[in-house]
């Protein structure tokens, strides 16, 4: 009998052991497949971060009253290839009569072996100027529109062209610069070149309210030039004068442009924002070159931060683009604290001369 139950417990143990054996082992296995998933997890991102969208400097301050913080947007995501990622235009202005045929821009899509290279046009007012599917514009009335054309492969990319349409009997501005954007000075000239849509002359970048830059222009940030001249100015101010300077606002797109100047036109009416404001493809923010110092308004005119940047940032290769009293040349109100990086060689000329880029460089600056 003793022996019977002693063979009994024996094997009850037996079981017992071999449970907890077979439970020690599916915790065992649980916990590895949990690390396993852990890992799996943590490792995801890395993959995510190659598309995620970049940030942009999204901020500006409106001159004279208080600053308005515009809402983070994203930015040019890493495009699939085969995927439409720029335009350029044959022509960005156009005047007509009412009367004249149709005239249709050369879209440039880039790249040029993108999967879908087809267009939507559309116009910002049909009694002005219309646009069918192909981007035949025809005048119909006298005014000014915007006829856009967009990418149908990539919303992201689009652009637009400026037409103002005259009575039959009112003389165009200039007849010979029909289908050109620019104005006389630039036809004749040969130190002014327009390469994929942008203007130089001289070699130096032009943007301004005769000269857009292409919608698509997207330097991503401020160029490597301009953000190590202004390391340096910053660095000198502080040296040589104690005084701290910092970007306010720098690089922007064209699309943040679109939100600010359609901002500012709601706020203070079209013509008060062309004085400080570029229209969208106009400002020279979008070149990458631009940064507005420490605060972008009135209230930093005759800081001393203002006058130091005035009498010294020539030597790091910006001018003050917007100078005092120079508005019939430049098209802006005095802006002390917005610096263009032009190198240093042409930023000394054009500081010694006293002029402005547009006199200097004998350039016009006004929305046709
Ligand atoms: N404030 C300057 C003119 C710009 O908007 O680019
Ligand atoms: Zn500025």
């Amino acid at each position: 009998m003793n022996n019977a139950n002693r063979k009994k417990r024996k094997s009850q143990r037996k079981q017992k052991q071999l449970l907890n054996l077979l439970l020690l082992t599916a915790v065992f296995f649980c916990l590895v497949l949990g690390i396993l998933l852990i890992l799996r997890r943590t490792r995801a991102p890395e993959t995510e971060i190659i598309q995620e969208t970049i940030p942009e400097t999204e901020t500006e301050t409106l001159p004279e009253t208080e600053s308005e913080t515009i809402p983070e947007t994203t930015e040019e995501e890493i495009l699939p290839p085969g995927m439409v990622s720029g335009m350029t235009l044959s022509f960005y202005h156009i005047h007509l009569h009412e009367s004249d045929d149709s005239v249709m821009p050369l879209v440039f899509m880039q790249p040029e072996d993108a999967l879908d290279l087809s267009e939507i046009w559309a116009s910002s007012d049909e009694a002005v100027a219309s646009v069918d599917e192909s981007g035949n514009i025809t005048p119909e009335s006298p005014g000014n529109c915007i006829i856009w054309v967009t990418s149908a492969m990539n919303p992201d990319v689009f652009a637009e062209v400026s037409v103002t349409v005259y009575p039959d009997d009112e003389e165009l501005p200039d007849p010979e610069q029909l289908c050109s954007g620019f104005s006389e000075e630039d036809t004749t000239r040969n130190d002014i070149q327009v390469i994929g849509g942008i203007t130089y002359v001289q070699g130096v970048m032009l943007v301004n309210k005769t000269y857009p830059l292409p919608s698509s222009y997207y330097p991503d940030g401020l160029t490597p030039e301009t953000k190590e001249a202004f390391s340096e100015l910053r660095h000198a101010a502080s040296e040589e004068a104690g005084l701290r300077l910092f970007s306010d606002s720098d690089f922007r797109s064209y699309r943040t442009q679109v939100y600010l100047y359609e901002s500012y036109c709601k706020r203070d009416g079209k013509e008060a924002a062309d004085r400080f404001s570029a229209r969208p493809g106009h400002s020279e923010h979008q070149t990458g070159m631009v940064i507005d110092v420490n605060w972008a308004g009135d209230a930093f005119n005759d800081t001393e931060e203002a006058v130091w940047l005035e009498q010294n940032c020539w030597r790091f290769g910006f001018i003050v683009r917007f100078p005092r009293e120079k508005e019939e040349f430049t098209g802006y109100k005095y802006e002390s604290w917005h610096i263009r990086y032009v190198g240093t060689e042409w930023a000394k000329k054009i500081y010694d001369s006293g002029l402005c880029l547009e006199e200097y460089f004998h350039v016009s600056s006004r929305y046709s």
